[in-house]
């Protein structure tokens, strides 16, 4: 069965609908391990709960980020995985690491890419004004949050919006898209071909308003 590592941070509220959607089976896939690079992270519990295996990798344990990469590269070779889903995994990883995995990591952002790359999106889409926002899912490559989208979703920004509000509802749109396309992926309808990714044959920047 197509099997998924999941790399998390903290809550871990979109691992749990992964969880959730394979075990219900719609997604076809199982998630062969959970990795978090903090210690308490939630998410670890939520992973433990459903009998998945877990393995804490903490970046303060290793002097640069070259060795951190390489050792989170061996672990994730144990797990075999055919997608690295990266879900609120909070940290860069280089060049070299992602590599190692051509075409096999996704990382869940929340903005409308390629607008606000980066930290603090929705401060940063209140100040701007922005009237849309949204959350997007996106093939990792070395640039930071610069690869293909593979899904997105938007919501109105309206005047009684805060950062807490729109981190809510941000997270709603999360929880649709990110096993949207992880499905995609197990039904191998995802096909990619340089920086362009395919949706059933169908270029996905034509599919952005389905
Ligand atoms: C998400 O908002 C994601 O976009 C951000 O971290 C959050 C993870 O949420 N990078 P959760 O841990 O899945 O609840």
């Amino acid at each position: 069965m197509f099997s998924l590592a999941v790399l998390i941070s903290g809550n871990g509220s979109n691992l749990q609908v992964i969880i959730d959607k394979c075990a219900a089976g719609e997604i076809r896939a199982k998630v062969c391990c959970v990795i978090s690079n903090e210690q308490d992270a939630y998410g670890l519990e939520r992973a433990r709960i459903a009998g998945i295996p877990i393995h804490v990798l903490s970046h303060r344990d290793y002097s640069s980020r070259t060795q951190y990469d390489l050792e989170l590269a061996a672990l994730l070779e144990t797990c075999d995985a055919d997608l690295i889903v990266l879900a609120g995994f909070m940290r860069i990883l280089g060049e070299g690491f992602i590599d190692r995995f051509p075409n096999r990591i996704i990382n869940l952002h929340p903005s409308l890419l390629p607008k606000y790359k980066g930290l603090d999106t929705h401060a940063r889409v209140l100040k701007a004004g922005e009237d849309t926002h949204g959350a997007s899912v996106h093939l990792v490559t070395p640039d930071l949050d610069s690869g293909p989208v593979i899904a997105q979703a938007s919501i109105a920004v309206t005047d009684v919006d805060s950062v807490e509000t729109l981190q809510e509802r941000v997270h709603g749109l999360e929880h649709e898209i990110l096993p949207r396309a992880v499905g995609w992926f197990a039904d191998h309808r995802i096909k990619i071909e340089g920086d362009r990714v395919f949706l059933d044959d169908m270029p996905i920047n034509r599919l952005k308003s389905k």
